[in-house]
């Protein structure tokens, strides 16, 4: 049962306000992609919407097919959520109660939330000063005889260093799953996200590198044991149907979406590269200022979700805020709060000098607006208040 305490005091940053307000540069994504891609969409629509199937038909496979051999996996399986499909693939790994995940503290919380739904117990790690992603040194740390699975987040769309956590997983009998809902399209030593860990979530929120058009998600393995559990998992816990052979979820992706996402994947590579090129005007118009910028281990093709900045003092990041947000610019604070620190984990009793760089870096990262049809103006005019915030424009 979950406690709720509605007379709680929530702490809310004096800077939130105002990055409520809409603005100029950073907002319309969407309504972009639609001008681009709108008509092919409306076309897969149309096919879909008078064959009366709208779950678990042809389209839905085809689009697993097409987003299996993308990630250079067997098997993708279509699930409503990228928070279902981390739960969903913790269940299938055969995760319970007296059970440990380890996964990383800077995060979305739903990677966390995935593992206490199984009734399993989140382990939090700190993060890597450069990459902002959890290392198989850090991981080790924590494995204990009650560790079951390492869950690394490819945060921002800067791929973990993946050879040495399933080095670890090995040695340990662990399995790992990727969180890779920041990174679809990413590339480590030339291997597609996805095919990294045994298994991997991808979260499909219309605001992804690749998102439907409303929640989705999907999982990616090479293991036919796995992939055949997570088919059970994902629809009431059948493999034929009015056999119940576990308690299972009603979890899946519905055709309607999975024959949009068809369309997106299509575009996916091109957008991940536009969105690199963005990157790379930030990289060279901010790399004489105070904010350390993003930097990309020689593994890893970043696909950046995010363009995430670390500004030097709490105090500077919420100055830029408001600076950026003065000139009708949307910077924002992608996490603001670490994981462990959440109300919803006191009871695991974490402090913030359990993550002596984690704890630091989201009360100073800065996240530039950045999407696959951000225009290079606005990049550049983005920059440019940065620059005129440090009186160097
Ligand atoms: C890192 C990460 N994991 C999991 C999720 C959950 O995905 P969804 O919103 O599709 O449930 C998200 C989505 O924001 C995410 O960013």
């Amino acid at each position: 049962m979950t406690k709720i305490d509605l007379t709680r005091k929530i702490d809310i940053p004096d800077w939130v306000e105002a990055l409520t307000k809409p603005t100029r540069i950073g907002s319309g994504e969407l309504e972009r992609q639609w001008e681009e891609i709108g008509d092919e969409v409306l076309e897969a629509v149309h096919k879909v919407l008078p064959t009366g199937k709208y779950t678990l038909g042809p389209y839905l496979k085809q689009f697993e097919q097409e987003f299996a051999a993308f990630s250079d996996s067997k098997f993708a399986i279509g699930i409503s959520s990228g928070t279902a499909a981390l739960h969903i693939a913790l269940e299938a790994m055969g995760v319970g109660p007296g059970d440990e995940v380890i996964t990383v503290c800077n995060t979305y919380v739903a990677t966390a939330f995935a593992a206490s739904y199984c009734g399993a117990t989140p382990v939090f790690v700190d993060i890597d000063p450069k990459t902002y992603n959890l290392t198989a040194e850090l991981v080790e740390k924590k494995i204990t005889p009650k560790t079951k699975v390492i869950l690394p987040v490819h945060l921002y769309g800067h791929v973990v260093d993946m050879d040495p956590i399933m080095e670890l997983a090995k040695k340990h009998n662990l399995y790992v799953l990727e969180d890779a809902s920041h990174a679809h399209g990413g590339y480590y030593k030339g291997r597609r996200v996805g095919s990294l860990g045994h298994a991997a979530a991808f979260s499909f929120y219309p605001s992804k590198n690749m998102g439907a058009y409303g929640d989705g998600g999907i999982i990616t393995t090479s293991d036919p044991d796995l992939n055949e559990k997570i088919r059970m998992l994902r629809y009431v816990g059948q493999r034929v149907k009015f056999i119940h052979e576990v308690i299972g979820f009603q979890d899946r992706l519905d055709e309607i979406q999975a024959a949009m996402l068809s369309v997106k994947l299509r575009h996916l590579d091109d957008w991940n590269n536009q969105r690199r090129h963005i990157a790379s005007i930030y990289d060279e118009m901010l790399k004489d200022t105070p904010l350390q910028l993003p930097q990309v281990a020689d593994y890893c093709h970043h696909v950046y979700y995010s363009y995430a900045t670390v500004a030097p003092s709490e105090e500077e990041r919420k100055n830029l805020l408001i600076h950026l947000a003065n000139h009708d610019i949307g910077g924002f604070a992608m996490y603001p709060i670490l994981v462990p620190m959440q109300g919803a984990y006191e009871f695991l009793g974490y402090k913030e000098e359990d993550f002596p760089v984690g704890a630091p870096f989201v009360r100073r990262v800065l996240n530039l607006p950045i999407f696959e049809n951000f225009r290079d103006d606005e990049a550049i005019e983005t920059a440019k208040a940065i620059l005129a915030y440090y009186d160097r424009a």
